[in-house]
């Protein structure tokens, strides 16, 4: 099949951290059919290890502290930044701030994120050992659209893991994540290919 000559869906991912689920975006868009690309990769964490994973896959990055600075003061220095990249969608990818209403507005219904839970269940932090001292047979992971409240709005793709007897919420965390990895692309590329598709 001849390549898709449309542009791709321009992508910016915001992490704090490690990456690992940034990385995985960003090796799904190096694939030929990717119906998007990523333009950037900024962080409220000038430490973060991510930062260098992104730059190793030559993805230009922008990092910036937020201390000191009020939320829609920072938020509108992420926003300059994304914008001047050209980015039309927005991956939160373990980025550890709540996002303004007015940044929000600017993207809506277009800023996506991963949660370690199958939401509604377990919003915020400690979701693995939260799922284990509730007894629960399953954990997993969400994809859902961005609101204002903290992991809240509609969700787009969950996967489901098995709670082992005698798991520990590392182990947990762990089998978790290869899934976070598996579904995060996949259901950006859905995204990307909707947006692709209304031109
Ligand atoms: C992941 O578990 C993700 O679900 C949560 O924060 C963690 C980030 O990990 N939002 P990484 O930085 O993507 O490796």
């Amino acid at each position: 099949m001849a390549e898709d000559a449309r542009p791709k869906v321009r992508v910016g991912i915001l992490i704090s951290g490690r990456g690992s689920n940034m990385e995985a975006l960003v090796r799904a868009s190096l694939l030929p059919d990717a119906p998007f690309e990523v333009g950037l990769v900024a962080s409220n964490n000038p430490d973060a290890p991510g930062l260098a994973i992104a730059q190793s896959f030559g993805i230009p990055t922008f990092a910036h502290s937020h201390k000191g600075m009020k939320r829609a003061e920072f938020d509108a220095i992420m926003a300059r930044e994304l914008q001047a990249a050209g980015v039309e969608v927005i991956a939160l990818a373990g980025y550890m701030r709540l996002l303004s209403p007015e940044f929000i507005s600017q993207w809506e219904g277009r800023i996506i994120n991963i949660h370690p839970s199958l939401l509604p269940l377990y919003k915020g932090l400690d979701t693995h050992q939260r799922a284990i001292d509730a007894g629960d047979r399953e954990a997993g992971c969400s994809v859902h659209i961005v609101t204002p409240e903290l992991d809240d709005g509609p969700v787009l793709m969950q996967a489901r893991v098995r709670v082992l007897p005698g798991d520990t919420a590392d182990a947990l965390a762990t089998r978790v994540l290869a899934e976070e990895h598996r579904i995060y692309p996949e259901a950006l590329r859905q995204l990307a290919a909707a947006l692709r598709d209304k031109g």
